[in-house]
């Protein structure tokens, strides 16, 4: 039976690339209307939990649940019609074209009409990128890039965000403000999912944190938990289970 409480629900999902398994018997549940932050060191699977939602790579054995139902296999464009929306890690703007035609393309299985509604109440969100409707993407500033990428994402009204390292090369102040959107996205009933090495700062505005190592579950709570954890550094800086092992990105920052 499914929990019809979870948004999304991953059970002994095995997905990789190739031969290459990485992720293992992976299962996990992430509440609607909840920010879930997915830790872990380099390597251990977190952008492919993403793409695996995504519908970029299929699940080669267990199920993958949106709202109970069986979305595993599905294609991107079945994914982005049940709502699901991905923002990934880097730059993904067509950067020759303006604000306003990015805006217009990802809306595109919207149609035009609905598209040019959408649009101005998305740039709601970002006063920064209204006022440059008309530049090319490429001359925004790194932030105000990943602000019209979420823009975009939010043109689909998506019930599920998937965003991978937001912050890379965002100053500490724009990082700030795309958090406190993701929160209040979250808190008006869209379910973020959300990989990130700023995890201090992440902790604080999501609600589970899940943590990984080679592609299996070693943590999940309640990110409140974590951020008052006193061995918290010791957590991903020995691994979660405290075994030695390489340092990560995550020590830099915790
Ligand atoms: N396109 C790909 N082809 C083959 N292997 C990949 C590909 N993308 C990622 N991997 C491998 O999958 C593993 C997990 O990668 P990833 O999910 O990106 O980790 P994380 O986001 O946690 O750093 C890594 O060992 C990585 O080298
Ligand atoms: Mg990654």
């Amino acid at each position: 039976m499914s929990d019809t409480t979870s948004c999304i629900e991953f059970k002994d999902v095995v997905a990789g690339y190739k031969d290459f398994m990485i992720l293992n018997n992976l299962s996990f549940k992430a509440q609607k209307g909840t920010i879930t932050l997915l830790l872990g060191p380099n390597g251990a699977g977190k952008s492919t939990v993403l793409k695996t939602l995504f519908g970029l790579l299929k699940p080669r054995q267990g199920q993958i649940l949106l709202d109970g139902a069986e979305i595993g296999g599905a294609t991107q464009k079945q994914l982005l019609a049940q709502g699901i929306a991905f923002v990934p890690q880097g730059r993904n703007l067509f950067g020759q074209l303006t604000v306003f035609q990015n805006l217009e393309l990802g809306g595109i299985t919207l149609g035009m009409k609905t598209t040019h509604e959408r649009i101005p109440e998305v740039l709601e969100f970002f006063p920064r990128v209204k006022e440059r409707m008309n530049s090319m993407a490429s001359a925004l500033s790194g932030g105000e890039q990943k602000q019209l990428e979420i823009g975009r994402a939010l043109l689909l009204r998506p019930k599920v965000i998937l965003i991978d390292e937001p912050s890379i090369g965002l100053s500490p102040l724009v990082v700030q403000d795309v958090f406190k959107l993701l929160r209040r996205l979250a808190d008006q009933g869209t379910t973020v999912l959300m990989v990130e090495q700023n995890v201090k700062s992440a902790l604080k505005i999501s609600d589970e944190a899940i943590a990984l190592e080679s592609g299996r579950l070693v943590l999940q709570k309640p990110a409140s938990e974590l951020l008052a954890d006193p061995h918290i550094e010791r957590l991903f800086l020995g691994g979660a289970h405290g075994a030695a092992a390489a340092p990560t990105d995550l020590t830099a920052v915790v």
